[in-house]
C-alpha cells in the first residue's frame, strides 16, 4: 500500500487528521493495535475549547456535538469552603466552553472516517516507523498474522504517551521535560444528573475534588487519591462519603449518588517532549506531551496539535509550500507550553501536595484571594481555560 501520509493511532488525533487531510484530498491510512471497541472504551475528560469544537465542525463531524453538548458559560472554584463563580463568557468577552466526553468526539470521528471511505485499520500488531530520517519513510505492522507494510511520504505519530513513535527517535535527538505529580484522580461516572449546572473544582484539605458532567442526566465526578491506592479499596459508597466531605456543603447536600458505571484511577503527569519532528516523522497529541487533567486541556491540546499539522501538510501539497511543516514543532510548542503553564498552576492551587508546609498553604491563599479580588486575575484564569487563540 502506498499513501501520501501515514497516521499510527486512532485516538482523537490521529482521526481528526485524517479527517482533516482526506477533505482537502490527501491521502492517508490510519494503523491503531486495539479494536474501536477499545478505544471507545477509555473514559477521558469533556470540557472542549471552542478552538476544538471549531475545528471538528471543518472536520464535517460536529452534527450531534451541536445538536447534544451543554455550553458552560462559567465554573466555580470552593477553595478551603470559601466559592468563587468564575463568568468566562463576561471575563473574555463572550467566549464559553462546551462539555462533550472525548469517547463521543472519538466515535464521531470514527463514524465521520467510516462515511467519507477512510482507511482504519485496528487491531495492527508490531506497529513500527521505519526511514523517516530519509527520503522514503515506511510503516509496518502485522495484522491477522501476515506482515504488512505502508509506504509513504510522512508518518504522522498520534499514538500517545505510550506509543512506539515518540520512542523510535534516537534518544539524542529528542528532549524530554517531565513532572510526575505524587498523587492520581479517582474518577466516577453515573447515570444521575449533575450536582450543578456548571462544574465545581474543589480545594479542600483532604485533597481535590471535582463535580463535572457528560449530560444531564450522566455526572463525572474525581477526587484525588494517593498513587498507590486500588480502584478495589474503592466501594461506590466509600467515593460518594469522601467526594461529600470534600465538596461545599450545598453541593454535597443536593449531591446524586448512584452506581458507578465506570470508575478509575489516572495518574498525574506533565510532559514535553521537543522537538515534535524528527525528519519526515511528525508527533501530535498525546505523543508528544501530558498535561494533568485540571485545566482540562489534554484533548484541546491534540486538536491544535491537529491544526497546526494539518494546515501544513495541505500547505505542502496543495500549494507546495513546505514552510508550516518546517515550522510545526516550534510553532505547535509554543502553544502546548503556555497549556503546560496553565495546568500546572491549576493543579498546583488546588491540590493537597504532602510536602506543602506553612508557607506553600499561605501562598496558595493568597492566589486565591488575588482571584477574588482582581478581575485581571480572572480574566488570565478565564482565558486560559476557554483556550488561547491559535
Ligand atoms: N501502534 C499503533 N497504535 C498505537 C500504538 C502502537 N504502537 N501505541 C498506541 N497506539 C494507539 C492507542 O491505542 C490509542 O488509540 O494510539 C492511540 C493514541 O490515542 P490517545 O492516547 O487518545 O492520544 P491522542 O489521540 O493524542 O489524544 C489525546 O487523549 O489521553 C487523552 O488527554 C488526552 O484528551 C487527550 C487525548
Ligand atoms: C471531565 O469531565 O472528565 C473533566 C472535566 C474537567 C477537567 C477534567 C476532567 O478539568
Amino acid at each position: 500500500m502506498r499513501v501520501q501520509v501515514a497516521i499510527i493511532g486512532a485516538g482523537p488525533s490521529g482521526l481528526l487528521l485524517s479527517q482533516l487531510l482526506h477533505l482537502a484530498g490527501i491521502d492517508t491510512v490510519v494503523v491503531e493495535r486495539r479494536s474501536a471497541a477499545y478505544v471507545l472504551g477509555r473514559i477521558r475528560a469533556g470540557v472542549l475549547e471552542h478552538g476544538t469544537v471549531d475545528l471538528l465542525r471543518r472536520a464535517q463531524c460536529a452534527s450531534r456535538l451541536d445538536d447534544e453538548a451543554l455550553i458552560h458559560d462559567g465554573f466555580d472554584i470552593a477553595f478551603l469552603g470559601e466559592r468563587l463563580h468564575i463568568d468566562l463568557k463576561d471575563l473574555t468577552g463572550g467566549s464559553s466552553v462546551t462539555v462533550y466526553g472525548q469517547t463521543e468526539v472519538t466515535r464521531d470521528l470514527m463514524q465521520a472516517r467510516e462515511a467519507l471511505g477512510g482507511t482504519l485499520i485496528y487491531e495492527a500488531d508490531d506497529v513500527q516507523p521505519h526511514g523517516f530520517d530519509g527520503e522514503r519513510p515506511y510503516v509496518t505492522y502485522r495484522k491477522d498474522g501476515a506482515e504488512q507494510r505502508i509506504d509513504c511520504d510522512y508518518i504522522a505519530g498520534c499514538d500517545g504517551y505510550h506509543g512506539i513513535c515518540r520512542a523510535s527517535v534516537p534518544k539524542g535527538a529528542i528532549n524530554t521535560f517531565e513532572r510526575v505529580y505524587p498523587f492520581g484522580w479517582l474518577g466516577l461516572l453515573t447515570e444521575r444528573p449533575p450536582v450543578s449546572d456548571e462544574l465545581i473544582y474543589c480545594a479542600h484539605e483532604r485533597g481535590f475534588a471535582l463535580c463535572s458532567m457528560r449530560s444531564q442526566s450522566r455526572s463525572r465526578y474525581y477526587v484525588q487519591c494517593g498513587l498507590d491506592e486500588r480502584v478495589e479499596d474503592w466501594s461506590d459508597d466509600r467515593f460518594w462519603d469522601e467526594l461529600r466531605h470534600r465538596l461545599p456543603a450545598p453541593a454535597a447536600q443536593a449531591l446524586q449518588t448512584g452506581p458507578a458505571i465506570e470508575k478509575s484511577i489516572a495518574p498525574l503527569r506533565s510532559f514535553v517532549a521537543e522537538p515534535m519532528t524528527f525528519g519526515r516523522l511528525f508527533l501530535a497529541g498525546d505523543a508528544a506531551h501530558i498535561v494533568p487533567p485540571t485545566g482540562a486541556k489534554g484533548l484541546n491540546l491534540a486538536a491544535s496539535d491537529i491544526h497546526y499539522l494539518s494546515n501544513a501538510f495541505i500547505a505542502h501539497y496543495n500549494d507546495g509550500d513546505a514552510g508550516l511543516l518546517d515550522r510545526y514543532s516550534e510553532t505547535a510548542l509554543k502553544r502546548v507550553w503556555k497549556a503546560e503553564r496553565f495546568s500546572w498552576w491549576m493543579t498546583r492551587l488546588l491540590h493537597t501536595f504532602d510536602a506543602d508546609d506553612g508557607f506553600v498553604a499561605r501562598l496558595k491563599q493568597a492566589e486565591f484571594d488575588y482571584l477574588k479580588s482582581s478581575r485581571a486575575s480572572r480574566t488570565s484564569l478565564a482565558e486560559n481555560y476557554v483556550g488561547l487563540p491559535y
